[in-house]
């Protein structure tokens, strides 16, 4: 079948007429426009979703005003997220009213937060989709063409989707996101994504090798293995009865070669191991880069957010990073304004982000969002005006952290993977070095330098967020 269906999409390539599966025939020609929310997670599901519908014929199109498909990969993370995408629905209304065939789907974690419900609220959306039932679009198309609206919100103890090969969007053909884990276990009280995907699984480690080999082969230089929680991947292997763990498939994934850059995304304090930090340490091509949400420097919030670390632990766990590897970058996640957070506790993550010495931060206000365990049990009772001014403060702490490491890298030598002509000047590259700061530099006027090369620079000065350097020999 997978056969037939390869030919099918490379015989649409060459514009032949198509003969194969005759199931597939009302697809061919019809094609699907997909836009995605969120975290990496979703942008990954889209790139396995495009090729579940390329594989039943489906074409791919960038312009949603050709598309007969319309589909939004959604976030249900903070309200926020929820309403862009509302706002996003009421464009393709207009689009419907020129085009009255296509159909609208609602994919991933607000499809399975609202369920049906959504189908009410939107009176656009043809089609409800889970994050574990992407396998099922084929079917549901079908169904929606035939006016009847189509969910399927079953979430899936196993899936993984690890036997599909995910097609490429919007890639620059260096780096690719590769899905290593599905779902969470750890119930953050703050957080709805336990409930929008599900229990945690991990995928098999040789489909990841095989995906991560296949990707260098086509030229690809750096894969970040994605996961809500990576460190707590493991897997069984049903012949050998033998466990992987994140730390040996990291080795396996770093050994497919020296040139292939290795990132991963999230980890979770509790869960990082001295054995991930030594396989780090030992493969010069694993990174300096940790994401290591704190989401708090307060232990009384902590133990609020079920967190289950204190803040003396996870700047114990920060030192133990530093001690392992020095040059070792880190990024962290906070939130402003959780449940009965008061000044003091404010000051406290403060605190930890001056000691931690974040490179970067991702930064919110509380949200609160239904059905979460602090939806349940605790009252919103920080006011909007004291979580915004928490955030500004945050923030601004943040952009002088940045500032301060920034400043540290100017003089340093490192090594560059090109991703691209930047955005100011087709003189210049653009590429990030393994603690993930992005660098740019005017090409070499005798050299031929090429997307996915390593290049050796120099930084001579700085922005807010990039690096201004030069080649050196
Ligand atoms: N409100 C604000 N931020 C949240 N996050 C998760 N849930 C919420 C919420 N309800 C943040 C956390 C998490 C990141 C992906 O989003 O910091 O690490
Ligand atoms: Fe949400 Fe916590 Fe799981 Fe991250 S670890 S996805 S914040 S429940």
């Amino acid at each position: 079948m997978l056969e037939i269906v390869k030919k099918t999409i490379d015989e649409k390539r060459q514009g032949e007429a198509f003969s194969g599966d005759p199931s597939m025939e009302q697809t061919i020609g019809k094609k699907f426009f997909i836009e995605s929310y969120g975290c990496s997670m979703n942008f990954s599901d889209s790139e396995i979703i495009a090729s579940i519908l390329q594989a039943e014929g489906f074409g791919s199109t960038k312009n949603e005003e050709e598309a007969d498909l319309i589909f939004l990969n959604t976030c249900s993370i903070r309200e926020k997220a929820e309403l862009t995408v509302r706002k996003r629905l009421t464009e393709f209304r207009k689009l419907k009213k020129v085009r009255p065939t296509m159909l609208v789907g609602m994919l991933g974690c607000m499809a399975e937060r609202l369920k049906s419900k959504l189908l009410e609220e939107e009176k656009l959306v043809d089609m409800v989709v889970g994050p574990d039932a992407y396998r099922s679009l084929p079917a549901l198309i079908q169904e929606a063409e035939t006016g009847t609206k189509a969910v399927n919100v079953l979430l899936s103890r196993e899936e993984t989707y690890a036997d599909i090969s995910p097609v490429r969007l919007n890639s620059n053909g260096v780096s690719a996101f590769v899905s290593i884990m599905r779902g969470c276990n750890n119930m953050c009280t703050f957080c709805v994504v336990p409930f929008t995907r599900g229990r945690e699984r991990s995928r098999d480690d040789v489909t990841i090798v095989q995906e991560c080999q296949d990707l260098f082969d086509q030229g690809y230089r750096e894969v970040t293995l994605l996961g809500q929680n990576v460190d707590s991947y493991y897997w069984v292997d049903p012949q050998t009865n033998h466990p992987i763990d994140f730390a040996m498939l990291l080795e396996k994934v770093a050994k497919i070669s020296p040139l292939l850059r290795v990132r991963f995304s999230t980890s979770h304090p509790k869960d990082i191991t001295d054995k991930v930090l030594f396989t780090m340490r030992d493969h010069s091509n694993i990174c300096r880069y940790i994401h290591l949400p704190v989401q708090s420097g307060s232990t009384r919030l902590l133990q609020l957010m079920n967190r289950t670390y204190t803040r003396e632990w996870y700047l114990a766990k920060i030192r133990r990073i530093k001690e392992i590897m020095p040059d070792c970058a880190i990024s962290s996640d906070i939130i402003a304004g959780f449940c009965t957070e008061e000044e003091s506790d404010h000051l406290d993550t403060i605190d930890v982000m001056k000691q931690s010495a974040y490179e970067y931060s991702y930064m919110f206000v509380y949200s609160e969002r239904p059905g979460t365990l602090a939806a349940k049990r605790y009252t919103d009772d920080v006011d909007m005006e004291t979580k915004k001014r928490r955030l500004s403060e945050i923030v601004s702490i943040q952009n002088s952290l940045s500032f301060e490491s920034n400043r540290r890298d100017v003089g340093k030598i490192f090594e560059v993977l090109i991703e691209g002509e930047s955005k100011r000047s087709d003189k210049q590259w653009m590429g990030r070095n393994s603690q993930y700061k992005v660098m740019v530099f005017e090409k070499a006027e005798n050299q031929t330098h090429q997307k996915g090369d390593y290049v050796m620079v120099k930084v001579d000065d700085f922005t807010q967020a990039t690096l201004l350097c030069t080649i050196v020999n």
